[in-house]
């Protein structure tokens, strides 16, 4: 008996190593913690049961039958993150590369269709060389099941893909299909063909870092949602982040202890809106005040910072926040705004976490280049997710809800439960000068009959009361009460239910 429970002990401790000592000091030596270490810093300590330790691979191609690393590099299993369930694989880079196999495949599987069935939270930890090429077609044969499975399990569980090393080929489809894509600073990529293919193909001479690092895909692609220093940082984050959200979408957020008066008054905020109505102001100081604690996380900071979004905690229940910041583009709503926004919306809906947006919008940006790049269909997005919404909605508008931007950004017409609306709040078709140019063309030489009309303009419809004597804004209200006020808002809508037709999708315009 001893014997045999020695060798159990033999065969896990190799399964530990991995692909051998020399690859994991290799992995260290690239800043990069081990497939295992990162599962130990992502679940509580203690909480991790693996799958499938002993899963080998059955390529006998390529002398590939010598060698069979226990474990076939994807190390599988669940644990718990602040006491609650999640399922988690992490690709080991030291077994081929981290390179995905027809088992390899399984092993991931077999963890997401227990994660669906439990209702709890994948996180998939990414560091792979793609496809395993000794293996041809078992492998893409395996990639396309996790991808049916990400389809499936799409608005069912929460799914987070943390890349942490290279991602080419298929390892980055299952990532694009989660919900949320996190990367390291300088260790990790992502591209669909690397440099020496775009090289052969496009003749583009361009590194790893630009084609596919944190920066292009926090700044410009959009692809990833957040970019940390390390991997200790990455996996802190993800950490955070589980604990904001329900574990699939029948359940709600856990609700957090809070030691933040829900009615705390902020007199600060009835300055925060500057008296003229084109200098900037921080939108994000009016996130922060309004939220639990003053805590914020959020989603694509580095993306179209003209809208801001991310999740803030409301007597320790998770809000999702769209806000307009009039810092950038002077809070315009463009075609990466809207593409941002939409999905977070998309986010929130399907795991009933309410919704608060925040409104000061002078329209959508106009020129050639958003026109061309189909500015209609993308703003059309952002108008179709906050119009197929059920979950409980709250806006405030600041200041400005010019033309088709004011419908779009949670109106009462889409549903919105409370609007509520800022004494500085101008709701209305276009900001009053471009108004006056065009009702009163005729004057347009004559500078002094401008400015009256500009000022009749602005007097009449530059406030929140022609909408709110529509019953379009249900309330204006103190801008230092705003806090008490959408809490108490959020508070009576926790039962809200909403029926809607019956269909077998929408068609969101994509
Ligand atoms: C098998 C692989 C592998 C792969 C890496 N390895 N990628 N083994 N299949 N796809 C192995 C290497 O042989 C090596 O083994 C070890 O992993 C580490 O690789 P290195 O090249 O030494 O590491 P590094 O210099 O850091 O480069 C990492 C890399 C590079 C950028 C990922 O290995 C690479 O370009 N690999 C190929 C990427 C690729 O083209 N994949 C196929 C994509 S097509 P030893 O024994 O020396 O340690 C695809 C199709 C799916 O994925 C489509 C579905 C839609």
């Amino acid at each position: 008996m001893k014997d045999i429970l020695e060798q159990l002990e033999q065969r896990r401790a190799d399964a530990r190593l991995g692909g051998g000592q020399a690859r994991i000091d290799a992995q260290h030596g690239r800043g990069k913690l081990t497939a295992r270490e990162r599962v130990d810093l992502l679940l509580d300590e203690g909480s991790f049961e693996e799958f499938d330790m002993f899963v080998t691979h059955r390529c006998t191609d390529f002398g590939m039958e010598d060698q069979k690393p226990a474990g076939d590099g994807v190390v599988t299993g669940w644990g718990t993150i602040n006491g609650r369930l999640v399922y988690v694989f992490s690709q080991d880079f030291t077994v081929f590369g981290g390179s995905l196999s027809e088992t390899h495949a399984q092993k991931i599987c077999k963890i997401m269709d227990m994660a669906v069935q439990n209702g709890a939270p994948v996180i998939g930890i990414n560091d792979s060389g793609g496809a395993r090429i000794q293996e041809g077609v078992a492998s893409l044969a395996g990639y396309a099941e996790v991808f049916q499975r990400n389809i499936e399990a799409s608005g069912v569980i929460p799914q987070i893909s943390v890349i942490m090393g290279p991602c080419a080929g298929g390892a980055v489809y299952s990532p694009a299909m989660t919900d949320f894509i996190f990367m390291v600073k300088d260790s990790s990529y992502m591209f669909v063909t690397g440099p020496d293919v775009v090289k052969t193909v496009t003749n583009e001479v361009v590194t790893a870092e630009e084609l596919g690092g944190a920066t292009t895909h926090t700044r410009k692609s959009s692809v990833a949602d957040a970019a940390f220093e390390n991997d200790v940082e990455a996996l802190a984050e993800v950490r955070r982040l589980v604990d904001l959200l329900p574990a699939n979408n029948r359940d709600k957020p856990p609700v957090r202890p809070f030691f933040d008066d829900p009615e705390r008054i902020e007199p600060s905020l009835d300055t925060l809106v500057p008296a003229n109505a084109n200098t900037p102001y921080d939108m994000k100081e009016l996130i922060l005040k309004l939220g639990d604690e003053g805590d914020f996380y959020e989603i694509q900071a580095e993306f179209a910072k003209n809208i801001i979004t991310g999740f803030i905690r409301m007597e320790g229940r998770t809000v999702g926040v769209v806000a307009n910041q009039p810092m950038v583009l002077a809070g315009c709503l463009d075609i990466d705004s809207s593409r941002k926004a939409a999905r977070f919306v998309r986010f929130c809906d399907a795991f009933e976490i309410p919704i608060l947006t925040l409104v000061d919008v002078p329209g959508f940006l106009p020129g050639t280049g958003q026109e061309f790049g189909g500015v209609i269909k993308h703003g059309a997005k952002l108008l179709f997710a906050y119009g197929e919404a059920t979950v409980p909605m709250v806006t405030v508008i600041t200041r400005k809800a010019y033309g088709g931007a004011y419908d779009v950004m949670a109106s009462k017409h889409l549903r919105s439960d409370f609007n509520y609306a800022w004494p500085t709040a101008e709701v209305a078709v276009m900001g009053a000068k471009g108004a006056t140019e065009i009702i009163h063309r005729k004057d347009l030489n004559d500078p002094e009959k401008i400015a009256q009309h500009t000022k009749d303009y602005e007097d009449r419809f530059a406030n929140p009361f022609v909408a709110a004597e529509r019953g379009f804004i249900d309330e204006v209200i103190q801008p230092r009460t705003t806090r008490k006020r959408v809490a108490r808002a959020f508070a009576s809508l926790r039962n809200k239910k909403v029926q809607t037709p019956w269909k077998k999708h929408d068609n969101i315009p994509l």
